[in-house]
């Protein structure tokens, strides 16, 4: 699978079946329909989506970030299952990180579950640290780590 020939865009209301698809296999409590469709009209939310230059319908991955005052969240960050492990990930929070710093944002942020590996691996190779543990976070009792990528005053991350 070349990853060049995926590219990352803001997503449409076009895109949301696909990324259903994909949001519905690796959660267990996905995100509804509705819940990305208003993503697309709040003006903080930014809603990025990878798809291939040749038909730019297919879905590998998407993200949904919000951006208030001084901070950047990750609320939603998903690669599909056939698309593992090629970096997508990787730039997806790299745009998103290019996006905020031009904006003088401060810090990026995010919650996580604890026995998330792969993700927690994904974003300490990104320089996040775990700043927080929220208890109980989920509906199934787990714990949350928060994470935060600081960027204020500080030269890019260079990942
Ligand atoms: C977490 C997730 C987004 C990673 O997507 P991905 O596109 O496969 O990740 P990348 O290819 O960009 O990987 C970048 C880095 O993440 C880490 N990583 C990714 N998958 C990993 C895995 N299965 N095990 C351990 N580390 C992993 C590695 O550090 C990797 O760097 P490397 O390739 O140099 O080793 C993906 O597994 C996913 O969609 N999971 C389900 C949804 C989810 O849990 N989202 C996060 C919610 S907080």
């Amino acid at each position: 699978m070349k990853t060049e020939s995926f590219s990352l865009r803001p997503a449409t209301t076009e895109d949301l079946s696909a990324i259903l698809q994909i949001e519905t296999q690796v959660y267990p409590n996905p995100w509804t329909e509705e819940h990305f469709r208003l993503e697309l009209t709040k003006p903080y939310s930014h809603f990025l989506v990878f798809t291939d230059d040749e038909t730019d319908s297919i879905v590998a991955g998407y993200l949904v970030a919000w951006v208030m005052f001084d901070e950047c969240q990750i609320l939603n960050i998903a690669t599909g299952l056939n698309y593992r492990g090629l970096g997508l990930a990787k730039q997806m929070i790299q745009k998103v990180v290019s996006i905020v710093a031009k904006k003088e944002i401060k810090k990026v942020v995010l919650d996580v579950r604890k026995s998330n590996a792969a993700a927690i691996q994904l974003y300490q190779q990104m320089n996040f640290n775990i700043t927080h543990v929220r208890k109980e976070f989920y509906s199934n009792g787990e714990d949350a780590y928060q994470m935060t990528l600081r960027l204020a005053g500080e030269i890019l991350p260079s990942f």
